[in-house]
């Protein structure tokens, strides 16, 4: 039985780090074990422009802890405003990776995003002539239809046609929590991939709601039935390069969701890497957690893997903390339900 696993440093392709204390706060959750992430730009204002995000990338490396290493990768959030060149001067310059598209008032923070996919049409031409991808936040937000299948319908309604009319864009459905968006990945070409999250593979909505309701099992999109997870759980493992580690860690204090509208998001930055090593032993499929945490991310985002490595090992349980705590209060850390194995050694 393997006792210890090498890999290279994982990156997160899907974080939310939010800023000032919150910042400080869960950084260091994400820093101790990922090289770099994709950092998401939904915070109140949204990070809309280049000089955004140079100043919020500034303000990330500011409250790295001294001794630590991590490169956040920025994102633009994409609004029916956003100028082309200044996507396309940002992009050259190296400062950003990607634009994040939010339909409006999809989830947190999402008021600024689009309505009218048509008014963002010459920002996506541009971004696929320059090879920028964009990252989905995939639900539709027409309340005629169920939040279960929001994703689903976002497929067919919203995405297949922008894919159809501007192939040559590169695009990430983020944090897809059902067979249908795996399938559609599977079934997609070379410029198509999707993240998935820790949770997802996890979690299906009995853990919400079976016995009492579990706020912070709650995340948009919405965890699914169990035969998503399964299907989710298949496709991470499969070592197909187009699935790869997007965490959306996504701190909220306990206070806004233990409280009559709890916010979505669930906090797993820190203890990712040991529930992903054991559902990877769990599906006999330890060999490709380097694909899917390590390597399937930067190959298409077109970057190097890391060069420093993690060992994890099962020689003692790992101990995480059950709350980070910030000058404002505790954020809980992801609670998988089951003892863990893997401890991250460096
Ligand atoms: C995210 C957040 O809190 O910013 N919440 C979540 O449930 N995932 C937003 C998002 O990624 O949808
Ligand atoms: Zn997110």
């Amino acid at each position: 039985m393997t006792q210890t696993i090498t890999i290279p440093r994982p990156d997160d392709w899907h974080l939310h780090l939010r800023d000032g204390e919150m910042l400080r706060a869960v950084l260091p959750e994400t820093a101790r074990h990922f090289a770099r992430a994709i950092i998401m730009p939904n915070l109140v204002p949204p990070v809309v422009t280049g000089d955004d995000a140079a100043a919020y990338r500034d303000r990330i490396l500011a409250a790295l802890p001294k001794g630590m290493s991590f490169e956040p990768l920025m994102t633009l959030y994409l609004t029916e405003t956003t100028d082309p060149d200044d996507v396309a001067r940002a992009a050259s310059s190296g400062l950003i990776k990607a634009l994040k598209l939010y339909p409006a008032g999809a989830t947190t923070n999402s008021a600024s995003g689009v309505n009218d996919f048509d008014k963002v049409r010459p920002v996506l031409e541009r971004m696929a002539e320059i090879g920028l991808p964009l990252c989905v936040h995939g639900e539709v937000t027409d309340p005629d239809i169920d939040i279960f299948d929001r994703e689903a319908v976002f497929i067919d309604r919203v995405l297949d046609p922008i894919r159809r009319a501007t192939p040559a864009l590169k695009v990430i459905m983020e944090h897809i929590t059902t067979s249908q968006a795996a399938d559609y990945v599977k079934a997609g070409d070379a410029n198509l991939a999707a993240t998935i999250t820790t949770h997802h593979l996890i979690i299906n909505r009995n853990h919400i709601l079976v016995g009492g309701i579990k706020p912070h099992y709650y995340c948009l999109p919405v965890a699914k039935r169990e035969e998503h997870r399964l299907a989710l759980r298949a496709a991470a493992t499969s070592g197909d390069a187009r699935f790869f580690l997007g965490t959306d860690s996504a701190p909220h204090l306990d206070a806004a969701k233990q409280t009559d509208c709890g916010c979505a998001g669930c906090f797993t930055a820190t203890n990712t890497m040991s529930i992903l090593a054991q559902v990877f032993e769990d599906d006999g499929r330890l060999e490709n957690l380097e694909g899917f945490a390590s390597r399937n991310g930067p190959a298409f985002y077109g970057l190097a893997v890391n060069k420093t490595q993690m060992t994890l090992s099962k020689s003692s349980p790992p101990q995480y903390p059950s709350k980070i705590a910030t000058p404002d209060g505790d954020i809980t850390v992801f609670d998988p339900g089951f003892a863990l194995r893997w401890q991250v050694e460096n």
